[in-house]
């Protein structure tokens, strides 16, 4: 895909370790994120993608290593130079997270009013426009529980694109939705990346989104980063890891400890 035109790097982990007690999740890892570049980070349930994203935003520190975003190492800056670094990045949440008691439009409205001195209209017609753009129009009144899943993370994005951020964080924005609006979401993001030309980091699971949306996909295994490239190149990559993912077989290096059942799934039931 490689729309990308600059190799001004925006996003840099370099050598990045995050232990928690004994357990070590990241194990100096290494990714580099260039403008305008949409990388999918895919990896195994608890092999610290979240925790990857949490200390590109500064909400963990490392313990060795650390993550530069548009020059500036995360981990060294003040409050108020954290703040404004943060106000360039539009987080979208594992499950959305939005404000239960808040409506769509206030939800989105929320960092406007405090980040911004935009007026009450120019705050509605930029919630409007965010609505518009993950296809959510008409939904400014509704709460979070009169929404389904995939319209909460559509409104999840519509926040995260609210204060115009260069960068957006994706975290597994299409878990548990059907494989059609995973598709659609994943569009969305392809859209965003398009037309407003953001630098992107998506963690998901859907390999399917990830070859459509990423210019460069990365696979996290035991904290390590044990490949980042092409989609096409990560296809044809012989590291038995990610050909386990990409076959999604649960035999193979992935699951050892505990090891996966003995039996096999086979089309025409469990044998
Ligand atoms: N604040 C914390 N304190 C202690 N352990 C933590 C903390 N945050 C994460 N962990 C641990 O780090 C590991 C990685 O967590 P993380 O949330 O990054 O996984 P993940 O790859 O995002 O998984 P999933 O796909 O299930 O969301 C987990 O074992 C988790 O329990
Ligand atoms: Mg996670």
């Amino acid at each position: 895909m490689a729309e990308y035109t600059t190799e001004k790097s925006v996003i840099d982990v370099v050598n990045l370790s995050k232990a928690f007690g004994p357990k070590v999740v990241l194990s100096n890892v290494n990714l580099s994120v260039k403008e305008g570049e949409s990388l999918a980070v895919l990896g195994g349930s608890g092999t610290g993608k979240t925790v990857l994203l949490r200390n590109i935003m500064g909400l963990l520190t490392p313990d060795s290593g650390h993550v530069t975003v548009d020059g500036k190492t995360i981990h060294k800056l003040s409050r108020d130079e954290l703040f404004e670094t943060r106000k360039k990045i539009g987080m979208c949440f594992q499950m959305a997270a939005l404000f239960d008691s808040m409506t769509v439009e206030e939800n989105i409205a929320f960092s406007l009013r405090r980040h911004t001195n935009m007026t009450k209209t120019q705050i509605a017609s930029r919630v409007d426009e965010c609505l518009n753009m993950v296809g959510m129009k008409d939904t400014q009144k509704l709460k979070p529980v009169e929404l389904s899943g995939g319209m909460k993370r559509r409104v999840g994005f519509a926040r995260a694109i609210a204060l115009k951020p260069k960068i957006l964080l994706f975290d597994e924005p299409t878990t548990g939705l059907d494989p059609v609006m995973t598709d659609v979401i994943g569009r969305i993001i392809l859209g965003l990346k398009m037309e407003l030309g953001v630098t992107s980091i998506t963690i998901t699971h859907d390999l399917k989104s990830a070859f459509n949306i990423a210019d460069r996909v990365a696979l996290l295994f035991r904290g390590e980063c044990i490949a980042c490239e092409t989609p096409e190149a990560f296809q044809s990559n012989a590291h038995p890891v990610v050909q386990q993912f990409l076959k999604g077989d649960a035999d193979g290096p992935f699951l050892q400890d505990p090891p996966p059942p003995k039996w096999t799934l086979s089309r025409k039931g469990t044998t």
